[in-house]
């Protein structure tokens, strides 16, 4: 994958407290076109926090978010949907009893939102976007697994755990956001399952060159795969960044992530 040096989303010294509890402290995090960043660090470091704060979910105490040049700071989760930064969350977030194709259209509403006045009089438009929308979703979901395509109006309730995620990242992209931000893609995965979603995100990279990624994940080989960049946290603050290979050879990173028993690779699935 090509990385251009265009940095399209940088924070600086971000930091949210709840009440006593400093969840994120003076995060510094620039993320440039066409890069993975790996964001990692022990349960309860402030990964999501991150990811909140950055949608506009929290307000940050301090510091900055700016987007394509444009400051993000507390701007609200559809201005930052808007601005083009989409995301995934830690739990799984599908409408099980709504089909693969209306669980996608609901990341789409900022080009469909018109009202039913204007649907009901302007026919013609509606079916033209709805037949657009349909052949986008269609070849999103398809990217990822071609089967479901044939599946757009079942419920999602009837597939696995691993296609919901695939719809969930799909919605996430049917806006055609510049940033994915993925919490935990692979939760409750098994290996294999894991390792597919992973190569379905290479693709998604190869199929848009300039979409930069942040991805939250457990498992370090599959950071060591497909991230450019890793950035580490530990109790709200970064301890660590750079290539894979130098953030898991880190002391300060060995220690906050595994108690001093050095970074551990899963064995390859
Ligand atoms: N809404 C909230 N209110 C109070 N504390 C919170 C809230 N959200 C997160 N925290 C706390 O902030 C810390 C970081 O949480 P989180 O960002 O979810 O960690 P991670 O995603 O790295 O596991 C934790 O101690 C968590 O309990
Ligand atoms: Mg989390």
């Amino acid at each position: 994958m090509t990385i251009q040096s265009q940095t399209v989303l940088s924070c600086q010294g971000l930091t949210k407290k709840f009440g006593g509890l400093t969840a994120l402290n003076q995060v510094d995090l620039d993320l440039r076109k066409g890069e993975i960043v790996g964001l990692i660090g022990p349960n309860g470091s402030g990964k999501t926090t991150f990811f909140n704060v950055v949608t506009g979910i929290y307000a940050p105490t301090a510091g900055s978010v700016t987007f394509a040049g444009a400051d993000l700071t507390a701007k609200s989760p559809q201005q930052v949907y808007r601005s083009g930064i989409a995301r995934t969350f830690q739990r799984s977030r599908v409408c099980l009893p709504l089909s693969i194709f209306d669980n996608i259209m609901i990341g789409n509403h900022m080009r469909l939102n018109h009202g039913l006045i204007h649907n009901l009089f302007c026919r013609g438009e509606f079916r033209r976007e709805y037949e657009q929308g349909y052949s986008e979703a269609r070849k999103l979901v398809e990217t990822f697994n071609p089967d479901l395509g044939e599946h757009l109006f079942e419920a999602v309730a009837n597939f696995p755990m691993i296609d919901r995620r695939r719809i969930e990242i799909c919605r996430a992209l049917i806006s055609h956001p510049k940033v994915l931000l993925l919490d935990e893609p692979s939760a409750g995965m098994t290996h294999d399952e894991t390792r597919q979603l992973m190569d379905d995100i290479l693709e998604v990279g190869q199929h848009d060159p300039d979409l930069a990624i942040i991805i939250i994940e457990h498992e370090m080989n599959v950071i060591e795969r497909i991230t450019n960049h890793c950035v580490v946290l530990n109790f709200g603050q970064k301890i660590c960044e750079g290539a894979y290979r130098e953030v898991a050879a880190d002391q300060q990173v060995q220690e906050a992530y595994l108690g001093g028993e050095g970074v551990q690779t899963c064995s390859p699935a």
